[in-house]
C-alpha cells in the first residue's frame, strides 16, 4: 500500500501546495531498469571511493541495493580497495541472531562486506541480539559511532511500499534517532515468505529519520512497479509523517535514482 498522496506537485518544477508552502522538487533521474541505474551508481560510488578511500557510507538492505552491491564486489575483484571504507547499516530485525539467514547482518556479510573485503572493524549494523535492558545504550552507542566516524558522507536508501525508510514506518518522528521500533503489519507480511516457517520479528532497531537526515548526501533508489505509489507520494505528496520518505524533502542533497516502472505515476 502506498502512502496517501495528498498533493499534486509536478516533478521538475517548483510546486505551490495547498498549504501555500513552496516545495522544491527533488533531483530525480529515471533509468530504463534497475540494472542501468545500479551500473551508473556503482560507477559513481567507485569513483568516490578512489577519491576518498575513507568514505563513510550509510547502507540499506533488501532487494533494491543488490545489483549495486554486486557491482561493488566486481570493482573489488578488479582491484579496488574497500578496506578503509566505513559503513553503517540502516536497520536490523530485533530479536534475530546475526547468523539467521534473513538477518540484515547475514545479508551484508553475503552481499558486500565479505566479498568486497571490507574491514570488519569498520562495518556497523544495529545488533539483533542485544538484551532488552541494553537497547537504549546500544542505540546511543550507534549514534556515537556515526559521529566518531565523522558522520555519513553518502547515505544510500531504499523505500518501503508504504514509504518507510529503514524501519521508520508511517507515523515515525522526523527527528527520531536510532531506536527499537515496531514493524508495520504490511512490512512483516512482505517478509513472511522468506522467514517461513518461522514468523517475522515484530520489531527492529533502525537509524531514526533524524539520523538519516544528518548524512551529507542521500541517494534514494526505487525500482519496480510496486514502488510507484510510494515514489509518487514521497516526491509529490504532502510532507508529513504519514509517509516517512517525504522527510527527504527537508534535505538539501538528495537524489532519487528510479527505474521507469517506479516512476510510472510521476
Ligand atoms: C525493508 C527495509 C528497508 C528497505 C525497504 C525496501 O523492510 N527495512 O531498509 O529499504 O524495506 O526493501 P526492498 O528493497 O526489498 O524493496
Amino acid at each position: 500500500m502506498g502512502c496517501a498522496l495528498r498533493n499534486d506537485g509536478l516533478v521538475g518544477r517548483g510546486t505551490v501546495h495547498g498549504n501555500s508552502l513552496t516545495m522544491k522538487s527533488p533531483a530525480l533521474e529515471i533509468f530504463p531498469n534497475a540494472e542501468a541505474a545500479s551500473e551508473r551508481l556503482a560507477t559513481e560510488l567507485v569513483a568516490r571511493v578512489r577519491a576518498n578511500p575513507e568514505l563513510v557510507l550509510g547502507l540499506p538492505t533488501g532487494s533494491t541495493p543488490i545489483q549495486l552491491y554486486r557491482k561493488c564486489v566486481q570493482a573489488a575483484q578488479a582491484g579496488l580497495d574497500w578496506s578503509r571504507v566505513t559503513t553503517f547499516n540502516l536497520d536490523e530485525y530485533w530479536p534475530i541472531a546475526p547468523s539467521h539467514e534473513q538477518s540484515f547482518t547475514a545479508f551484508m556479510h553475503r552481499e558486500l562486506w565479505q566479498p568486497a573485503g571490507l574491514d570488519p572493524t569498520r562495518t556497523f549494523i544495529p545488533s539483533g541480539e542485544v538484551e532488552p535492558e541494553a537497547i537504549a545504550l546500544h542505540c546511543a552507542a550507534y549514534e556515537t559511532a556515526i559521529r566518531q566516524a565523522g558522520g555519513i558522507d553518502v547515505q544510500f536508501l531504499g523505500i518501503g511500499v508504504n514509504g518507510h525508510l529503514g524501519f521508520n514506518e508511517p507515523g515515525a518522528d522526523f527527528a527520531g534517532r536510532t531506536d527499537l521500533v515496531d514493524l508495520a503489519e504490511g512490512t512483516r507480511q512482505r517478509a513472511a515468505a522468506s522467514f517461513a516457517p518461522v514468523p517475522v520479528p515484530r520489531r527492529g532497531i533502525t537509524m531514526g529519520i533524524g539520523t538519516i537526515l544528518e548524512a551529507r548526501e542521500i541517494v534514494m533508489m526505487a525500482f519496480g512497479a510496486d514502488k510507484a505509489e510510494a515514489v509518487q507520494a514521497a516526491v509529490q505528496g504532502e510532507v508529513g509523517v504519514h509517509c516517512p520518505a517525504t522527510a527527504l524533502r527537508e534535505h538539501a542533497q538528495v537524489k532519487w535514482w528510479v527505474d521507469e516502472a517506479a516512476a510510472a505515476l510521476l
